[in-house]
């Protein structure tokens, strides 16, 4: 079996040095959770015949069987069947399978003795779970590998476990060591999709996170690709629209918006028209959305899931109102790939409010979320590509 460079480097650390717990964080695709996984097997294998416990956590059992337990299957070669405790077993000992998101996870794993436990995805984690866990990983020799992407650098799993790499148990085991992956170090993945990953990544934040691997805090305007000249278009003669639809984000003392995306035959979107206005009761948004209908057709309509008696009125006018998918970060990335990858243009004429709110919508650099100010077109932009997007992603697995 051949390993990237890194994954050596970790192997060899963990042949040398045997800390108790492993830390493989960094860019996505890097390379981190192949070889935690067979590094755990080797833990596990070590303990042949035993019967003790062991555990695998993960954010939900969907995630675990996707990144954990599939590779797993195909590495030992057999069928993994959990039983009614999530149980399964290899070289003759336990494993235990925990969904560890939420805040009572950790219950699961309390009253447990274990020889290793193997964390995937560790931000995805609840913090309680990750400490239960670790702690309950008292058997003798005992080895916790965690990987995980970056996130916010105060987040716990950087502040209590990565920052303090190089830590000493009282017997002089090393306890934590930590390594950094970013996306090149997987000399495994075809150089052509590492290229057209670098340039579809938004800049900032997300190349920083993604490509580098960096713990680094979300700061400054949010859509940083975006770019006055080549953004914005004059009109829309030449284009060759296959499909429109909408986002809409409601609002009365915030400005409610009401945006039209057009599609082309060349993948490309198009902001095509805003409408967003300050205390405008529900009739007028219906008057608006009646309007855009006589010119676009029966176009979908993607809300803000927030006013379900909006929606509701909607769907009595006749107007396909279907619930946005509103995930913040992941939105948000979608529609800055476009800008990054020149596939979202806007129609300079046509827009107002978005001519503001594009410089004017910012991170919060304390909790790493949108500044809740400057968001309402571009929120309702966010709903209608994102959602319309998704389901083409899940089809193609295309990034
Ligand atoms: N040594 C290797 N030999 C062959 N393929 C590898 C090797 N290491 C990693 N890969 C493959 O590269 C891809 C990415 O690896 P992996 O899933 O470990 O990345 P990751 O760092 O966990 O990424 P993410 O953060 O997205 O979960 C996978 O398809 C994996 O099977
Ligand atoms: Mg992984």
């Amino acid at each position: 079996m051949e390993l990237t460079p890194k994954q050596i480097e970790v192997v060899e650390s963990v042949r040398t040095e045997n800390p108790k717990i492993l830390i493989l964080s960094g860019a996505k695709r890097a390379g981190k959770t192949y070889v935690a996984i067979l590094l755990y097997l080797g833990h596990i294998a070590t303990y042949e015949g035993q019967g003790l416990s062991f555990v695998i956590g993960g954010a939900t059992y969907s995630s675990i069987w996707r990144n954990i337990l599939n590779d797993i299957e195909n590495i030992i070669g057999r069928e993994i069947k959990l039983d009614k405790t999530n149980a399964f077993e290899i070289f003759g000992n336990k494993i235990y399978v925990f969904d560890g998101s939420k805040s009572d996870s950790w219950k699961k794993a309390r009253g447990f003795t274990a020889a290793g436990a193997l964390l995937n995805e560790g931000t995805a984690l609840h913090d309680n779970f990750v400490k239960e866990v670790i702690s309950r990983c008292s058997y003798k020799g005992a080895k916790i590998i965690i990987d995980t992407n970056p996130e916010n650098p105060a987040h716990p799993v950087k502040e209590d476990y990565i920052d303090k790499d190089g830590q000493r148990l009282e017997s002089g085991r090393l306890n934590i060591r930590a390594f950094h992956f970013t996306l090149y170090d997987n000399v495994f993945l075809d150089p052509e999709y590492v290229e057209s990953i670098v340039a579809s990544t938004p800049s900032g934040m997300f190349t920083d996170r993604d490509i580098k691997g960096q713990w680094v805090a979300a700061e400054g305007v949010i859509y940083k690709d975006f770019d006055k000249n080549k953004h914005y278009i004059a009109s829309m003669e030449g284009i060759n629209f296959i499909r429109y639809f909408a986002g809409v984000d409601w609002g009365y003392e915030h400005h409610g918006s009401i945006v039209v995306i057009g599609e082309d035959d060349k993948g490309c979107y198009y902001l095509l028209e805003e409408h967003a206005h300050q205390h405008q009761e529900i009739d007028f948004w219906v008057d608006v959305v009646k309007e855009i209908q006589s010119r676009y057709g029966n176009i979908f309509f993607y809300c803000d899931s927030a006013r379900p008696e909006h929606i509701q009125r909607f769907r009595r006018e006749r107007i396909r109102a279907v619930n946005a998918d509103k995930a913040v970060i992941a939105g948000i990335e979608e529609v800055a790939r476009l800008f990054k990858t020149d596939k979202l243009k806007v129609v300079k004429n046509n827009v107002k409010r978005f001519d503001k709110e594009i410089f004017l919508y910012v991170w919060n650099e304390v909790t790493g979320e949108p500044v809740k100010q400057w968001d309402d077109v571009l929120d309702s932009l966010r709903y209608a590509i994102y959602t319309q997007l998704k389901p083409q992603r899940r089809r193609t697995g295309s990034r």
